[in-house]
């Protein structure tokens, strides 16, 4: 089946002749980007422009309140209308523009229109794909249902978030196009398929991995990406206290810096940081052994919820 605008990757060279070449070729015919990587880690300027989902409450709604300033025009999204509404109010207050938008990040149409005319009212600089939700299931009937809706909203709703993004900031000219990012809300359970989490922590690698490859992909046309990989923020999905809890002010201020650098991952706090990069390289053996549901209901079978 052919699909109108896709191209399916082959291989034409075996391994034996194309890991040589890819060795031995000049940098400049791997990269085809006009930047070096100094130039695009420099590259955003201060954004004016900024579109956030799920800026109704915690990290978005931070993140919101970090960027309203005299001179912002801020377009955010929810599906609780009183919220996004205190939360654009606040922003006002502050002295930026704020548009709002009630939906849901689902609804592909709905969100890609919104995007489209955020953008033709003030050309967009950072959109920031932040919405999200942590479902997880104590009994095996609701893995399905978890799995599914997380991956509806969390990584279907990255997708339809950045790529009618992506499709305007490419069609910008001349390249590389000026002031044009993305940011993909990630999690450090990305980093990991955790036994406390599995539909969360899958769909935030789904979403990591996406982000981090699609940089590679449009680094050439000058739009930055980013990952955001927080560990715990207090936030409506936090609402006890965990190991390195994180303040929601401050994780905005953490991930704004972390993007007018332009960098490839934001992963915070530290001590998460290094923990997460510790646990993907542990043996099989160990891995067994520290990954369990630690902190939640371990998964029964339950057949009284048979249907
Ligand atoms: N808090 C943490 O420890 C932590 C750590 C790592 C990553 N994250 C990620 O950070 C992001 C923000 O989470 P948060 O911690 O700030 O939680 P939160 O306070 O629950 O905020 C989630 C936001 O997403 C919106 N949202 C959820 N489902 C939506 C949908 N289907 N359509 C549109 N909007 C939707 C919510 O809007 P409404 O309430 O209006 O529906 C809300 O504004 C999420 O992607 C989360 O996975 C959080």
């Amino acid at each position: 089946m052919h699909i109108p605008g896709c191209v399916i990757y082959s291989t034409p060279m075996p391994p034996c002749v194309a890991i040589p070449t890819l060795m031995f070729e000049p940098v400049s015919m791997i990269d085809a980007s006009p930047l070096t990587t100094t130039e695009y880690n420099a590259m955003p300027a201060k954004p004016e422009s900024i579109l956030i989902t799920g800026a109704s409450s915690g990290i978005g709604s931070a993140l919101a309140l970090h960027y309203a300033s005299a001179g912002v025009t801020l377009f955010i999204s929810g599906r609780d209308r009183e919220r996004l509404e205190t939360v654009a109010q606040q922003c006002r207050e502050r002295g930026a523009v704020a548009h709002t938008w009630v939906g849901d990040v689902t609804d592909e149409a709905g969100i890609g229109n919104w995007i489209r005319d955020s953008d033709r009212l003030r050309p967009l600089n950072l959109v920031i794909a932040n919405a999200g939700i942590a479902l997880g299931s104590a009994d095996v009937h609701g893995l399905h249902r978890a799995a599914v809706d997380s991956f509806d909203v969390n990584v279907n709703g990255v997708f339809n978030t950045i790529h009618p993004a992506l499709e305007i900031m490419s069609g910008r000219r001349p390249y590389p196009v000026n002031n044009a990012q993305i940011a993909v809300m990630a999690s450090v359970m990305g980093y990991m398929g955790t036994a406390r989490s599995p539909a969360y922590s899958a769909s935030k690698a789904a979403v990591k991995h996406y982000g981090q490859a699609l940089r590679g992909a449009v680094r050439g046309m000058g739009i930055g990406v980013s990952v955001i990989c927080p560990g715990y923020v207090s936030s409506g999905m936090i609402k006890r206290d965990m190991p390195f809890l994180v303040d929601a002010d401050k994780a905005a201020t953490i991930i704004a810096r972390g993007l007018a650098r332009n960098k490839a991952r934001i992963t915070f706090p530290w001590q998460v940081m290094l923990l997460a990069r510790l646990a993907i390289n542990l043996p099989g053996w160990l891995e067994d052994r520290l990954n369990k549901p630690w902190g939640v209901p371990r998964l029964e079978h339950q057949p009284e919820r048979e249907h």
